[in-house]
Parts: structure tokens; sequence; C-alpha cells
């Protein structure tokens, strides 16, 4: 980028910018910057060896980390998750969790939207940077053409009936930065709130939106190309959390892997077939 009437100074920090935004940096994590330069960094002073030991001793580590380490973590939001008896209250109880590193560079929690007594539920990935600004799932612009491809079988985010609903959620609740792919930690600690979620709202249908989800939610190593064009028998794989019967689930590809690559969309269209069909299908049987 250059930059005419401008002092070298501020071409230089167009240019430190521009380097930054090149680095995938997007958002802002403090209102002041922090020159690490001239940090002191606290180094725990180490314990005199014992006998020639090698590691430090137990006195000598650093203070636990803010965070917790994902086992402590999983075990904090199967607690949390199991105790939670309405989504209110699971709500609650994800917005009071801290074993996440990403909810400290998140602006919110983003816990769900539209109608939580829709017959259909979709899991997405995670908040991308427009849901963490409006604390609701799907709704940049990969919610954008989510809302068009549900609108083509007569489904809506916004609709008071149950036959004509959704509701959404994601596997994560809050923004990995940058939008990264989730970690497997990440899932992995997310999954007892998800699944408690998915308990809680009792859709008859469970829509898995890309790789991230279908994976987590249906514990298989596949992509979505194999996961799809099959109904699953969604229960959940954590032993906490326990479900009387099987949810129909059926894998599709995200909406913004298609707005990458949107000669993709015949596919997702079939998906949305085969849901239409099964709503019909519903209908009709119960
Ligand atoms: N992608 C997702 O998987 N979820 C969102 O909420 C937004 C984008």
């Amino acid at each position: 980028m250059t930059h005419t009437a401008l002092t070298s100074e501020q071409n230089a920090l167009y240019a430190a910018l521009d380097w930054l935004a090149g680095q995938g940096v997007d958002c802002l994590l403090t209102d002041q910057p922090i020159d690490r330069t001239v940090l002191k960094i606290d180094r725990p002073a180490l314990a005199a060896p014992v006998n020639g030991e090698r590691t430090p001793r137990p006195e000598a580590l650093p203070k636990q980390a803010a965070f917790l380490g994902a086992s402590q973590a999983k075990a904090e939001a199967i607690k949390l998750a199991a105790a939670a008896n309405s989504l209110e209250e699971l709500k609650a109880a994800i917005e009071s969790f801290e074993g996440l590193a990403i909810k400290k560079t998140a602006n919110s929690t983003v816990f769900s939207d539209g109608n939580p007594k829709a017959h259909i539920m979709l899991v997405g990935e995670a908040p991308g940077a427009e849901e963490d600004l409006q604390g609701k799932p799907f709704v940049g612009e990969s919610g954008q053409l989510l809302d068009k491809i549900i609108a083509a079988i007569g489904i809506s985010r916004a609709s008071e009936r149950p036959e004509q609903g959704i509701y959404i959620a994601n596997i994560l609740n809050w923004r990995p930065p940058g939008n990264r792919t989730p970690s497997p930690e990440e899932v992995e600690v997310s999954l007892p709130f998800i699944e408690r979620h998915i308990q809680l709202a009792a859709p008859k249908i469970l829509i898995l939106c890309g790789g991230v989800s279908a994976k987590a939610l249906l514990g298989r190593n596949e992509g979505v190309s194999r996961l799809r064009k099959t109904w699953h028998e969604y229960r959940p794989l954590t032993p906490e959390i326990t479900a009387s019967s099987a949810i129909q689930a059926l894998a599709t590809y995200h909406p913004s892997y298609l707005l990458r690559t949107p000669a993709q969309k015949k596919l997702v269209w079939s998906d949305m077939l085969e849901i239409a069909q099964k709503i019909a299908f519903n209908a009709k049987n119960m």
C-alpha cells in the first residue's frame, strides 16, 4: 500500500498494519498497545536442586495458569452441563465457564439463535467475527447463505411454528481468534455443553453443519463427504449426559465451504431435499 502526502512515520504505521493484516490479525485484544520488548518477565525463582534432581520442585513452578488444563476444563464443563436443567441455566453455566482461553479474546459468548422449540436443530462449528460482535450464531456471510439454503425448504429461524422453525448453535461458544479452526482440545472441552444443549432443546432432526460438527457429535474421523447422505442415530458421547432415545442426524457441507466452492451447492441442495422428506415423513407418522 502506498500513501501520498503521508509522513514517513505514517507510511511506516500503514506498512505495519498491512503486515499484521497479512498475518491474520483482525481484532484488537486491548485498547492500548503493549510494548513487549520492554516487558519485565516474572520468572519464578527455581529452588536449588536436591540430590542432583533435574526438574524443579513443585514450589518452584510458576503459579497455575488463569485457564484450566484440558482435562480439568473438561471435568468442569461436564459438571456444569449436567447440572443445567434448562436452556437458560445452560447459557448461564457456559457464561460462567473459565476453562477455555478463547473466551478471553472473544467479545461475546455465542449461545444460540432461532426457535428453541423447533423440530430441527443445526449445529455449526464456532462463531466468526460477525457472530462474536452480535452474540448470535450464523449472522455473517455464511449465515446469510444458510438462511437462503433453509428457506428453499420452507424453514426459517424466525418462524414460531416448530415444524417450520430452526434452532441454531455451535460446537464452540467463543470465536477462535482469526477464525482459525478449533483445536481438538477446544472441541473436546466444549462437547459436554453442546451435547447438553441438544438434549435440552430435544429436536427431532439434527443438522451437523460442516466437518468439525459432524466429527465431534458422531465421534468419527471421516470428513463430511463421507458422513453425509446417510441418517445417523445421534446419542451423546459424554457418558454423564444420558439420552432416552436417539435423534436422527444428517451431516452436510458448511456454508463457508460453499462460499469458496459454489459448485458444491447442488450437493447441499440434495441434503436439503433429504431433510424435507424426513420432515414430511415425521409429520405423517408422529
Ligand atoms: N460458522 C459457524 O460454524 N458458526 C457460526 O456461527 C458462524 C460461522
